[in-house]
């Protein structure tokens, strides 16, 4: 049975915990591909609300094997706190499973993260400071420490000892900050490590072994494409591949391998942090939308910022990542509007753009240039049946998956996971309107 992935579609926040929940009703193994406790994945159950942050969001259903792949990078503590607290609200355990792959977050990661933020001044990302970039940096500089090596005190010593003497001289002579003890650390991992032990496997392994053993296997991506380090909105983006291709190389799953792509779309725009947003509403629409969706971030609590449903940036997302479906999600915040706008194109000195430019600088200046659709001005949050959904939701529903280029097949209505609706499959886009855009000239 070929696996399913579940990513996000625009900047993060899209509601990938509540779907990845949902669907894992009836999965084997829900495997989380890449970020790390960055991510904030809320779901909401008669039992209550959970905020996943390493976690794969399948580990309610008891029946489900939950794995952190080789892509997520884990602070080890985080981890573990994140296990007691779902251990102490009654979540069983027993299935979940760590990538010994994967690679750890250090204490200097998180610091790093905040002295270089603080460096960047005015051109600070906005990151969630958990020391994600650092710790992806070290990977990806082939000085990282993994999951394995916490199970292998020499290996963990040799290679922290290796590391601390770089790291001291860049925290003390460039930041002039105390230097770590490497020894401090090295007893604080080996305490993590063992207290992990049990759960550390191949990652891959199981995977594969799932995939060939006809089991149904989700990937659950963190962040959203529009966050992803290649075709995000660089360099305000995060510093994994939250995306189709990067789901794959985090979770162990080959492209092959793959069925169903299931982008979540928020039925507007947020973000959090700096970067571009074409779509920024900076007035009383914005605020009712970040009031009505409760837009605060699930990790760091900051205010997002809000905006109209940007269809050139979805329509981006959905080709790159060969999206097979999408959730649209948190529609019912859009119930109070008499009018709700959807970005179709960008423009820039006086040049229709229908793709996202490059450079942020560019992107900063594009004009959203809008088609405006009737609001449904009724309360949708007890819709269960596309039937009863109002018709002016339907035809805003019409519109995006004519305007993205995909179906969707599910519609959110609330919080709660009963929440969702399933769409009939007429909701597929009428014509491939990417098919042949105007393009702007490269040079
Ligand atoms: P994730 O990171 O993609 O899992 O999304 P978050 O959990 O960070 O943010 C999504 C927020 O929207 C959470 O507070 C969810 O409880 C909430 N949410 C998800 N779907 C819906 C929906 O359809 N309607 C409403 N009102 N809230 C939703
Ligand atoms: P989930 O999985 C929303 C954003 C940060 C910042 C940028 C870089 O819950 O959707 P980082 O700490 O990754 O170096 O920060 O990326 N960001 C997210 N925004 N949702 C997330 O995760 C995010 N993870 C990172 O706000 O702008
Ligand atoms: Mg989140």
């Amino acid at each position: 049975m070929p696996a399913t992935i579940i990513m996000g579609g625009q900047w993060g926040d899209e509601g990938k915990g509540k779907l990845t929940d949902a669907l894992a009703t009836d999965a084997d193994v829900v495997v989380r591909a890449n970020g790390g406790s960055n991510a904030g994945h809320t779901i909401q159950t008669g039992g209550g609300v959970y905020k996943m942050h390493l976690v794969p969001s399948g580990i309610l259903n008891p029946a489900c094997t939950c794995v952190i792949g080789a892509g997520v990078v884990v602070e080890p503590n985080t981890l573990l706190a994140e296990m007691d607290g779902l251990r102490e609200r009654g979540v069983d355990l027993a299935k979940l499973r760590l990538s010994d792959r994967a690679h750890v977050v250090l204490p200097y990661h998180p610091m790093l993260d905040r002295l270089e933020e603080a460096q960047r001044a005015d051109d600070e990302i906005g990151t969630t400071l958990r020391g994600n970039g650092p710790a992806y940096a070290d990977k990806v500089a082939r000085r990282g420490i993994r999951v394995a090596d916490l199970l292998d005190g020499a290996s963990l010593r040799r290679k922290l000892d290796r590391e601390i003497g770089e790291k001291n001289r860049i925290l003390s002579r460039v930041h002039g900050q105390p230097e770590l003890s490497a020894g401090d650390i090295f007893d604080d991992l080996i305490a993590a490590g063992g207290r992990l032990a049990d759960h550390v496997v191949a990652a891959e392994v199981l995977v594969q072994d799932a995939i060939a053993g006809g089991r149904n296997v989700l990937v659950e991506c963190a962040q959203g494409a529009m966050l992803d380090v290649d075709y995000g909105t660089y360099p305000f983006v995060t510093s994994s591949s939250p995306t189709a291709a990067g789901a794959c190389q985090g979770a162990g799953v080959a492209p092959t391998q793959v069925g169903r792509v299931i982008a979540v779309f928020k039925a507007y725009s947020t973000r959090v942090g700096s970067g571009p947003l074409p779509t920024e509403l900076v007035d009383a629409a914005g605020d009712t939308i970040r009031e009505r969706g409760r837009e605060y971030g699930t990790t760091t609590g900051r205010a997002r910022r809000t905006g109209w449903f940007d269809a050139v940036a979805a329509r981006h997302v959905v080709r790159l990542n060969g999206v097979t479906e999408v959730a649209l999600t948190l529609l019912d915040v859009l119930d109070v509007f008499d009018e709700i706008k959807v970005c179709t194109s960008y423009c820039l000195d006086s040049v229709t753009l229908d793709h996202l430019p490059a450079g942020e600088e560019l992107l900063a200046q594009v004009v959203p240039v809008y088609e405006t659709l009737p609001g449904w001005r009724v309360p949708t949050t007890d819709v269960r049946t596309e039937a009863d959904l109002p018709a002016a939701a339907r035809s805003f529903i019409r519109f995006l998956v004519n305007a993205i280029g995909a179906p969707i097949t599910r519609v959110g209505v609330g919080p709660d996971r009963q929440q969702l609706v399933p769409l009939g499959a007429h909701a597929e886009p009428v014509a491939d309107q990417s098919a042949s855009p105007p393009r702007i000239p490269i040079s």
